[in-house]
């Protein structure tokens, strides 16, 4: 069945007939938006580096959070700042932590909406690691013992699920066996599971205040040009208890969540970090690039690709554009 007898451009020539066939969709319940908290009161502070987006303290959290959950979209991404930092990062485990105050007051405002906490120390500890420094290194045990101290809070303050990113080995067993000798059985595991070391991390380094104060974090996060210890990770990520694994960053690595959907059965999640948002921020900001289109392809070939679940800065915008 060749021309003139098939038209490809039959099923193109109207907008109707082009939805009807085409067959990837993004709904605002693929996204999660991602939340940044930080100590005090009154803070609405915005992120230099990243366009719209803000440090809210936890009182002014909840409308934020409650203008997420109006968009119907499902899932907040939680991080802090603390008020101290310290070698071992030891206020990512506080009970009083900007964190934990924002996932009560969120669980307050929006109670339908899912509070997912990114577990990692990088943004704690004063020399910016993802883990404790002994002899020089990021000391991969003692660090999963603190990351689960840390999921554990996390959950004592309403968390629905955890997002451990700091790429140590077996954190994802340790933060699930912490949470079950805590009670918290229900409290679910999106890992990180797949996370490069990336340039892309840039500005939100800068909004988390995180950049590592000596080094780089390639001997945790994974190198760029490895496709089968990503497929490894993800593997040993579900048999310690994940529930939900991820790829990250998202644009970069099409062909990894690909793969990865096409070889696990759990929900993957892809995270379009805050370079590749930057990026599309800057091409539109300098008129090169239209930016309602760009972000509609871009978190649409995330969702090709095999990505259940789209963690973008662009959802609130993204949700908004897809309702009319
Ligand atoms: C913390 C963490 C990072 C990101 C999410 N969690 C930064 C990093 O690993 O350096 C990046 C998110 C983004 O760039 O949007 N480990």
């Amino acid at each position: 069945m060749a021309f003139p007898r098939t038209r490809l451009r039959r099923l193109r020539q109207s907008e109707a007939m082009r939805r009807l066939v085409s067959g990837t969709r993004l709904s605002a319940e693929d996204f999660v938006y991602p939340l940044f908290t930080c100590p005090g009161t009154g803070e609405k502070r915005p992120i230099e580096s990243m366009s719209g987006c803000f440090h809210f303290s936890a009182d002014l959290i909840g409308a934020e959070a409650a203008e997420v959950a109006s968009l119907q979209i499902p899932a907040v991404l939680l991080f802090g700042l603390p008020e101290r930092k310290d070698p071992t990062g030891s206020e990512a485990w506080s009970d009083n932590s900007a964190v934990a105050i924002a996932i009560k007051q969120i669980k307050q405002t929006a109670p339908e909406l899912l509070v997912i906490t990114d577990v990692c120390l990088c943004a704690y500890t004063n020399h910016g690691h993802c883990g404790v420094i002994k002899d020089g290194k990021v000391d991969n045990d003692s660090t999963c013992e603190l990351l689960g101290k840390t999921a554990v809070a996390h959950a004592r303050a309403g968390a629905d699920i955890v997002a451990p990113s700091d790429m140590m080995d077996g954190r994802v067993g340790v933060i699930r066996e912490a949470l079950d000798s805590a009670g918290f059985v229900d409290v679910a595991v999106m890992a990180y599971s797949a996370k490069y070391a990336s340039a892309f991390y840039g500005p939100f380094r800068d909004a988390a205040e995180s950049a590592p104060s000596f080094g780089d974090r390639k001997t945790y996060q994974m190198d760029f040009g490895n496709p089968r210890q990503a497929m490894t990770e993800i593997a040993l990520d579900i048999e310690e208890g994940a529930d939900i694994v991820m790829v990250k960053p998202a644009l970069p690595y099409l062909d990894i969540i690909c793969r990865a959907k096409q070889r696990f059965d759990v929900p993957i999640a892809a995270y379009n970090v805050s370079g590749e948002f930057m990026c599309i921020n800057a091409a539109a900001d300098a008129g090169y690039m239209d930016r309602q289109g760009a972000i509609l392809e871009t978190l649409l070939s995330v969702k090709r690709a095999g990505a259940d679940i789209i963690i973008t800065y662009f959802a609130k915008t993204a949700a908004k554009m897809l309702r009319k």
